[in-house]
């Protein structure tokens, strides 16, 4: 209890941060509980604030996708345009061929220009087994000499060469002409010879799909390996987050970063020093509540005595009644020392993990029974001890320390003649240590909150610091034990378990 105001709770929930606990399942561990601060929900609430940047991963994609992407359509582009290029120059001379043999008939007869081939002859130009060929032979005023009359009229113009080719349209089709100038007397014959696109669409269509599939291959390949190749990289990022999700609140060793690459060992180097001034502000922290009560243990159990001295000499009453009092607040100060050590002892820095050996809670049991046994004979208590082995790893003289505060705890709030159990078992994988009474037992609504720091049920009797449960507390999680309260047997009274693992965890 509160020493300047009894009755009430020595502390508010939000007095103490380091020891709240948000959870409201009765049952408590560092890693199981929601809101604990060994739980990841609990330290690091996911909270997003504005716009987040985009992931790693996504930059690393955007920036190598996009120009990837735009690369390959750029290159198809250019390779489709060589191709075809190349394929239409070679078409264009196979299509002048048929021009040339024309112009070997055509003469100058008596001041006319003639064209003297046999229809058979022509008729064999235009065999052709893809596309329909035309061929026409005019003037260049477009008088037409021979041929086909749909064939568009040539250029009017005698190109350098005298050969040009370009599109044109015959019956509604597209169509390619080759244009051969032939010079004579009476002034130059135009031979044009037109083909349909057959052909050269089908070769066209063939030259994309060609250039198009490969490089789409090539991309998708490129594309996997890039997703391989990211998800590889950034895997000891995500390892590296891992490791740190893991990790209790308490556990503040360096993190391992060897397997980091080059880049991120910086990171890991800081998070370490951060981590190392973390441990060592915690242990200046816990070092000076030890030493200080410690330190005030001393010279309050010389005014326990000088004390008990004083109320052995006649003295009149008024001073007896204060010398009364100075005892009972001498006590009350000692036992919060006492219980500020013990705490100081349970957490982390205070105790050695060296220390976690084999043992069974049962030894520790008995051993606390030979000192708690007599404490029960003034309140006339039925304090038994039902003991079956129960291994387990665990610090023993913090095992001591939680069963002493669970007895205590008992003993105090157990009225006059109630009964007390203290047992131990084998459960499953689990060694349980478990303390039961008929006392009052502690409201449902309050089974989170005695495990706060300084904090007592509003009513609760004696002179309790408030400090018992939080060192349970602090002492299971060092095991990775459980503790649970519920009602004691038949609905009436408490029992505290705490679970702990047969083997060591983790
Ligand atoms: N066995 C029990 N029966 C009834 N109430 C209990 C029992 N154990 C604990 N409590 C309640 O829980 C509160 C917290 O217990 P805790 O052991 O942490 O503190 P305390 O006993 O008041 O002080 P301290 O143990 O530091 O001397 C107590 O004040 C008491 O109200
Ligand atoms: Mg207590």
């Amino acid at each position: 209890m509160n020493p300047a105001d009894p009755g009430r709770p020595a502390a508010t929930p939000g007095e103490d941060p380091g020891s709240a606990r948000l959870a409201t399942e009765t049952v408590h561990s560092p890693d199981t509980r929601p809101g604990a601060p060994g739980t990841t929900a609990g330290r690091r609430p996911a909270t997003r604030v504005g716009l987040q940047p985009p992931s790693l991963r996504q930059q690393l994609l955007t920036w190598l996708v996009i120009p990837l992407a735009l690369l390959l359509v750029a290159g198809t582009l250019f390779s489709y345009w060589v191709a075809l290029r190349s394929a239409t120059i070679t078409y264009d001379r196979a299509l002048l061929d048929p021009a040339l043999a024309l112009a070997e008939h055509v003469d100058s007869e008596n001041g006319n220009t003639v064209f003297d081939l046999p229809k058979v002859a022509q008729d064999v130009l235009r065999i052709d087994s893809y596309d329909r060929i035309y061929f026409s032979i005019s003037r260049l005023d477009g008088e037409l000499l021979a041929g086909q009359p749909e064939m568009p009229p040539p250029p009017p113009v005698v190109p350098i060469g005298h050969r040009m080719f370009y599109y044109g349209v015959v019956n509604a089709e597209t169509v390619r002409i080759a244009a051969l100038y032939v010079p004579q007397a009476e002034g130059a014959v135009v031979i044009q010879v037109a083909e349909t696109m057959v052909k050269r669409d089908r070769l066209t269509r063939e030259i994309l799909i060609g250039e198009t599939i490969p490089d789409l291959m090539v991309a998708t390949m490129a594309m996997v390996l890039v997703w391989f190749g990211i998800l590889r990289s950034l895997a000891p990022l995500e390892r590296l987050r891992g490791e740190i999700a893991q990790r209790s609140a308490r556990d503040l060793r360096p993190l391992d970063g060897s397997y980091a690459p080059a880049e991120v060992r910086p990171l890991v180097g800081t998070l370490n020093e951060l981590l190392g001034d973390l441990r060592d502000a915690i242990d200046a922290q816990q070092r000076f509540t030890a030493n200080a009560a410690h330190q005030l243990r001393t010279p309050l159990a010389g005014l326990q005595t000088q004390v008990e001295l004083a109320l052995r000499q006649p003295a009149p009453e008024p001073m007896l009644r204060s010398l009364h009092q100075l005892r009972g607040a001498t006590v009350r100060a000692a036992h919060l020392a006492n219980q500020l050590l013990a705490l100081s002892r349970a957490e982390p820095g205070g105790h050695r993990p060296d220390a976690l050996r084999a043992t069974d809670l049962r030894t520790v049991a008995q051993d606390a029974a030979s000192t708690w046994v007599p404490r029960a004979l003034p309140k006339d208590l039925d304090l038994g001890f039902e003991l079956e082995p129960a291994p387990t790893v665990g610090d023993t003289r913090l095992l001591r320390d939680l069963l002493d505060n669970l007895i205590e705890n008992a003993i105090r709030y157990t009225p006059i003649g109630g009964t007390i159990t203290v047992r131990t078992a084998v459960e499953g994988d689990e060694s349980v240590i478990s303390v039961e009474d008929d006392g009052p037992g502690i409201p449902a609504d309050q089974r989170e909150r005695v495990f706060q720091r300084f904090y007592r049920v509003p009513g609760a009797i004696g002179d309790g610091s408030g400090l018992g449960l939080a060192i349970v507390q602090e002492i299971a999680n060092v095991h990775r034990a459980r503790v649970e309260i519920e009602d004691g047997p038949g609905g009436i009274g408490t029992r505290v378990r705490v679970r702990f693992a047969r083997k060591a965890r983790g």
